[in-house]
């Protein structure tokens, strides 16, 4: 019996893996993702979660990504070199919900690897036990590069940055960095690896490195904007595209979203006052926050449930200077078009909802950067200015959303 099954089983398997290259068309081949979500918003939607328990992974090479940045960045210098070993023990840890106090929540669960490391159905995304946080999740894309991190500059090294979601009530709702350290060599396997990896176990510094060292293996360029602009290859974008570049340059976007000699990271790693964070002070409290809880199935949330300090002051939280209030850190805008929803508290839903924000100037106040100003964009104009920035998607997104789903899910034993 078991002679006639198993090469059948073997044959039926065969077949699973070859369907996608077969029938090239078929909906789910991008490799890595459980539900494609395809229309998940509309109440047709019907799930395709069944698909979960074939999730596998296809690895790509993030040492190479550092060692040698794909075209549109320059060499990356880093302090201490990321190896295979320990892009592999920090993925695994991305991924594992054990990090969280209650064993709920990973960190791949507000940085999706198929939403573009950020996600998309939520303006803030849902701490434990859905508690409300207040920012948006920036996507991770490029965040070696970074010099200083979170809207608000807090931390500027990747290996301390990972204590903020560890212990934030509202995020992973760890009580200390000690319950933190103690559970994961209580209940996990992960000591031997440490060891192997960093010489030495789990400690405040080698779980900072291990996360440190996946995350910067996240690098995403080589977008049709790259080979034009970089590479001369004039038919990598359209021309709408090209128009919308001017533009950009012209109407000062990119006096903050910055384009360098043979590089551009969009982003000057510095803090502005857009109007944003002026607008939502004024408007006072939040009342309700918008939520899909199932398929098509979007709530207004009650006040009781939203943060207690919906007047988010930016860089000011940090610095205390009244210069700084609303200020926000420059988002990079390389794979902005898979990144929704935007802007330091995600109210902006869509690219189109961006630009009309700037081109009616922001939300005009003495504080506000004086490059964001009334515009006088038109319909093309503004169309072309969304083309430009659809082309900055690197070609690896999906590799690297593959790559991301050889790690176990980890889950409490
Ligand atoms: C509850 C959702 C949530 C979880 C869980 C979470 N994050 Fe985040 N992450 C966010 C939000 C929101 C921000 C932006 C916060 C801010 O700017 O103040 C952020 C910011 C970051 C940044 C800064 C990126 C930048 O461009 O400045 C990094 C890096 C990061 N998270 C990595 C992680 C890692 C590693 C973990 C797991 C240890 C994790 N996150 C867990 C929501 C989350
Ligand atoms: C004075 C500096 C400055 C100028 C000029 C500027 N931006 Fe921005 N941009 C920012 C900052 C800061 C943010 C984040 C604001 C926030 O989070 O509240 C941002 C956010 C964005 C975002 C959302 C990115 C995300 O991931 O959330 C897009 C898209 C964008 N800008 C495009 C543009 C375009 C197009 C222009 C020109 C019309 C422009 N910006 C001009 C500083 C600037």
């Amino acid at each position: 019996m078991e002679r006639v099954t198993r090469p059948l089983s073997r044959l039926l398997g065969l077949l699973c893996l070859l369907l996608p290259i077969l029938l090239p068309g078929a909906e789910h081949e991008r490799i890595g993702q459980g539900d494609p979500r395809v229309g998940y918003d509309s109440s047709d939607y019907t799930t395709d979660s069944r698909q979960i328990t074939g999730l596998s992974g296809r690895a790509a090479d993030l040492v190479a990504l550092v060692d040698r940045p794909p075209l549109g960045l320059p060499p990356l210098a880093l302090a201490r070199p990321i190896t295979v070993d320990s892009v592999s023990l920090g993925r695994r840890l991305f991924f594992d919900r054990r990090l969280s106090f209650n064993g709920t929540l990973s960190c791949a669960m507000c940085h999706i690897p198929e939403q573009g490391f950020t996600q998309h159905e939520l303006t803030t995304p849902a701490g434990i036990e859905g508690r409300v946080v207040k920012r948006n999740a920036p996507a991770l894309y490029n965040v070696a590069y970074r010099k200083i991190l979170f809207f608000d500059g807090r931390e500027d090294t990747l290996e301390q940055q990972v204590w903020s979601p560890l212990l934030a009530v509202n995020e992973m709702g760890n009580p200390s960095i000690g319950v933190v350290l103690r559970r994961l060599n209580e209940t996990t396997d992960y000591e031997a690896t440490f060891i192997d990896v960093f010489g030495t176990g789990i400690n405040v510094l080698t779980l900072g490195m291990a996360l440190a060292d996946y995350q910067r293996g996240l690098i995403s360029a080589d977008s049709p904007f790259d080979r034009w602009y970089f590479s001369g290859m004039s038919d990598a974008v359209s021309d709408s595209a090209k128009r919308g570049f001017e533009l950009f340059v012209d109407k000062d976007c990119s006096a903050c979203h910055q384009l360098e000699n043979g590089f551009a990271h969009f982003t000057d790693d510095d803090f502005h006052d857009t109007g944003l964070g002026f607008d939502v002070a004024m408007k006072g409290p939040q009342q309700t926050t918008r939520m899909q809880i199932a398929p098509g199935v979007i709530i207004d949330i009650e006040s009781d449930a939203l943060p207690p300090n919906p007047n988010d002051l930016g860089r000011y939280e940090i610095t205390g200077k009244p210069e700084d209030r609303w200020k926000f850190r420059t988002p990079s805008l390389r794979n902005v078009a898979i990144t929704a929803p935007y802007m330091h508290d995600g109210s902006l839903a869509r690219l189109r909802d961006v630009l009309d924000f700037y081109n009616a100037g922001g939300v005009p106040h003495d504080e506000q950067d004086e490059r964001v100003r009334p515009l006088g964009l038109t319909e093309r104009q503004i169309e072309d200015i969304i083309a430009f920035l659809e082309t900055l998607t690197g070609s690896n997104v999906d590799a690297l959303a593959a790559d991301a789903r050889l790690a176990p899910i980890g889950d409490v034993d």
